[in-house]
């Protein structure tokens, strides 16, 4: 089995661990509104021990306390188990389970499965990206104008924090701002087109790792919100996009 094909696998396990625990679950906060529940820690459990069966020297980094280092692999796995836990926890169907695998350094597959939709996006570098199985693409929407765009904004966020100021701004000029609770779903949403742009100051690693090579691979664009310094899954600002001038329009905001 290839590695984009176990990533589906683990995907679909996490993604019936969540329709378990859908009508039983209790809800924890971490830290102030930052939540999780048995759906979280179980998904976790069930993608990792699939994955940790099949490649057993491979690095693991999860969400909900997963760092496994051991040996010098090149292979490193990020999941989030459950992306929109605030979602999952008001039954909201918009969340997700997100899985990409990283080779020394650079993202070379990854999976968003959305269990709600039964919508497994992949993507495997140099290959290109589908939705079931079928192919996607960005859109073509040129200007901001005419864009919906996706935001997330950090949890508990102060009304004076310059996330919020940059939301307002793109809000003036967007046809729509979005703020939805999936930062994977928002991702897949630039990569088959159904949205323009999505961008966050306060994303981790597991957020976002599946997700931007599914929009590159689908023919978009992933930078920081001001591109001036070099994309990194290690740093929380990403903007993502369908490529087109829109993308620098929305540079130039960010810039202030
Ligand atoms: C959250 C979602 C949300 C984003 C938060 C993330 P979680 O992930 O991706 O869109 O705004 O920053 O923490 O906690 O539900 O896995
Ligand atoms: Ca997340
Ligand atoms: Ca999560």
């Amino acid at each position: 089995m290839d590695f984009l094909q176990a990533a589906i696998e683990a995907a679909r396990l996490g993604g019936r661990k969540l329709e378990e625990w859908g009508e039983k679950f209790t809800a924890r906060e971490k830290s102030p509104a930052n939540l999780v529940t048995e759906a979280d820690l179980a998904s976790q459990a069930a993608i990792f021990d699939y994955l940790r069966q099949l490649y057993p020297d491979h690095r693991f980094l999860g969400e909900e306390g997963l760092l496994l280092e051991t040996g010098d692999s090149p292979y490193r796995w990020m999941i989030d188990p459950l992306d929109g836990t605030s979602n999952y926890v008001h039954r909201f169907p918009y969340y997700a389970v997100s899985i990409g695998l990283e080779k020394a350094g650079e993202m070379i597959a990854g999976v968003v499965y959305d269990p709600n939709r039964d919508e497994m996006f992949a993507a495997a570098k140099g290959q290109g990206a589908t939705l079931n199985g079928s192919s996607i693409q960005v859109s073509t929407t040129d200007d901001l104008q005419h864009a919906m765009c996706m935001a997330s904004l950090p949890v508990k966020v102060d009304r004076n924090h310059p996330a919020i100021k940059k939301f307002v701004q793109v809000l003036e000029q967007a046809q729509t701002v979005q703020r939805t609770g999936s930062a994977a779903l928002n991702l897949c949403a630039v990569a088959c087109g159904r949205i323009e742009a999505f961008w966050s100051v306060s994303l981790q690693p597991w957020d976002m790792a599946a997700g931007i090579l599914i929009v590159r691979e689908a023919g978009g664009t992933v930078t920081t919100t001001t591109a001036e310094q070099e994309f990194s899954v290690t740093t929380p600002d990403l903007l993502a996009s369908n490529g087109q001038k829109l993308h620098q329009t929305l540079v130039q905001i960010f810039r202030g």
